[in-house]
């Protein structure tokens, strides 16, 4: 079963692109795992130069990045684009290659009603430019997300919602090619997905 690692751009505490991504990965088939970005250094390529050791919270980003499968970013958007945090966790993984030709979903949820746009193109740009495959059927923009989700539990609790997020992550899981270079397995039908098995990637 192919392994989800998802990033959020958001460090709040009750965020509420923190209970899409937790429903979300409890949606995928296969284990799953988050990285914490919030402790990465500012992007510097004076740290990240040929013989450099990259930092420590660098490093273990990269390594989680690199056993993933595939990736969710999952984020708001701040004054109509990518929240700084997100962009510079991306920024760290230029370079060092473990987003090349990874399926990649990205999901945006604002609280207006057309909200998240901006940052949910500019993060797929971003992505392309990283040569990463972005899943476009499995992306999202969430709109209006306030009343979807039950911030004390940390979930979706809007019922459209997660049908459609499970649509999502069943498109991801699927465009992961299966070791043996044959073609990935039809997607499963609605209700046969297993939840999260908690594991860490
Ligand atoms: C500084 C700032 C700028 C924001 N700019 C936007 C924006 O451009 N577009 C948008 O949809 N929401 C914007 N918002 C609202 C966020 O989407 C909202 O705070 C959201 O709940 C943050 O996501 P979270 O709940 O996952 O933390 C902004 C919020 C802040 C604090």
């Amino acid at each position: 079963m192919p392994r989800l690692l998802a990033l959020s751009g958001s460090l709040r505490a009750r965020s509420s692109n923190g209970a899409v991504l937790r429903s979300a990965l409890e949606l995928f088939d296969g284990p799953t795992g988050t990285a914490d970005i919030g402790a990465l250094p500012h992007f510097n390529p004076d740290l990240d130069g040929e013989g450099a050791t990259p930092p420590g919270p660098v490093a273990a980003l990269r390594t989680a990045v690199g056993a993933a499968d595939a990736l969710l970013l999952v984020s708001p958007e701040y004054a109509h684009g990518v929240p700084g945090v997100l962009k510079n966790a991306l920024d760290w993984l230029v370079g060092s290659g473990e987003c090349v030709g990874k399926p990649v979903a990205v999901i945006t949820a604002s609280p207006f009603p057309t909200g998240g746009d901006h940052a949910n193109a500019q993060l797929r740009e971003t992505l392309r430019m990283m040569t990463g495959t972005v899943v476009a059927d499995a992306c999202r923009e969430i709109p209006a997300i306030g009343p979807k989700v039950d911030p004390a539990a940390e979930r979706v609790t809007d019922a459209p919602t997660l049908a459609d997020l499970r649509t999502a992550m069943t498109r991801l899981a699927a465009a992961v090619p299966r070791p043996d270079g044959a073609p990935t397995d039809p997607a499963p039908a609605a209700g046969a997905i297993a939840g999260t098995t908690g594991a860490t990637v």
